[in-house]
């Protein structure tokens, strides 16, 4: 029972200050659980506005969880939610913050030379232990990881929407991934609670290389006309199981970054039909529907 204790003890671990920059749908959802499991969290955005909503956010789903894990106990419960907000510091300003970090994660928007900016300045602010990761769907890390000094201390840690709720954590390496961090990121995925799996530095890892296709070829079924967009949903969960059905799952992971993901794919890979961008994904975009995040995307949300 001891080394049990002791083994789920974050306090042993290498990684107890974590600095999630971007607090948008995953890192709220990241800063929330790394402060659940008693690490110290600083959670970064571009302004204090998004910031303090993305705190309000973080105390919905704590009392969502507190719920669950506290049933009876209302005071536990409110001790739960204090104490995981109170772990939790907020600024617009990284490039100080990072000095007592162990593992920084990036989870800002998903476009290469804003990573390749915010990597730059952070690796020349950062102290030398610092780990970086990327929680991206579909950048190749070593890319990212290009602008640092750091390659050895780069990984990738590629959480799911909803945070809170999803189970699995994909812990990519690169070549240049030393086996001290690739072993750090993947106990600090278990310490949150999580299953890591590990991947290579391929695009989409495991589970976005098939779901992004899916969900795009559910869009090219919408575009011929062949089912309703609730046809199409309701057929994946009451046929194949799904929790969320292809074109609610893409509303819900956010339209912007549906686009970004595969009209990255398609320029790498002009020739693979799965990876072809879609016109109705395009207007939806430049009409900022963006999906659940905005109340509009396929479907209005209330
Ligand atoms: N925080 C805390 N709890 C949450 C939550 C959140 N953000 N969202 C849902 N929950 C909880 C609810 O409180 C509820 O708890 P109870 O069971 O105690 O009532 C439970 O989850 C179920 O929620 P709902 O009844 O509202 O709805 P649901 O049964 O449909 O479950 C879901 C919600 C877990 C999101 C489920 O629909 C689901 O698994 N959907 C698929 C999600 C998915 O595929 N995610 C991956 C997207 S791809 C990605 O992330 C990678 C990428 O790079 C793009
Ligand atoms: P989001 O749009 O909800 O949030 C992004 C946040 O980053 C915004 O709050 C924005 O203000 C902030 N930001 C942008 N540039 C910044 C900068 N230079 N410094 C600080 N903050 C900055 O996006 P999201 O869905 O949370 O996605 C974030 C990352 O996670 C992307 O790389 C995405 O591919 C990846 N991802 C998304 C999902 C998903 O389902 N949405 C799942 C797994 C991984």
């Amino acid at each position: 029972a001891i080394s049990a204790f002791f083994s789920t003890s974050s306090s042993q671990s290498a990684i107890k200050n974590v600095m999630v920059i971007g607090s948008g749908l995953m890192g709220a959802g990241i800063a929330q659980v790394a402060a659940a499991t008693n690490h110290q969290v600083t959670m970064v955005d571009q302004t204090n506005a998004i910031l303090t909503k993305s705190m309000r956010s973080i105390e919905k789903s704590l009392d969502r969880v507190a719920k669950k894990k506290f049933k009876d106990d209302t005071e536990g419960g409110n001790k739960f939610v204090a104490d995981t907000l109170a772990r939790i510091t907020i600024t617009t300003e990284p490039n100080t913050a990072i000095a007592d970090t162990d593992l920084l994660i990036e989870a800002i928007v998903e476009n290469m030379r804003t990573k390749h900016k915010l990597f730059t300045d952070l690796d020349n602010a950062a102290p030398s232990h610092t780990i970086f990761a990327s929680n991206t769907s579909s950048l190749p890390i070593r890319e990212i990881a290009s602008v640092t000094k750091r390659k050895d201390k780069f990984g990738g840690l590629h959480f799911f929407n909803p945070v809170p709720m999803m189970k699995l954590v994909e812990v990519v390496r690169t070549p240049e991934t030393t086996d001290d961090t690739f072993d750090a990121l993947f106990q600090f995925s278990k310490e949150l609670g999580k299953v890591p799996v590990s991947c290579k530095d391929t695009p989409g890892f495991v589970v976005n290389r098939l779901l992004v296709p899916y969900i795009m070829e559910a869009v090219r079924m919408l575009e011929r006309g062949d089912a309703s967009a609730r046809d199409i949903d309701t057929a994946m969960k009451l046929g194949a199981g799904y929790p969320m059905g292809p074109i609610e799952l893409a509303d819900y992971v956010g339209l912007d970054t549906t686009k970004f993901i595969i009209d990255g794919w398609h320029e790498k890979y002009p020739d693979v039909p799965l990876f072809e961008p879609s016109e109705i994904l395009n207007d939806l975009v430049a009409r900022n529907k963006l999906g659940r995040k905005t109340g509009e995307g396929f479907y209005k949300y209330d």
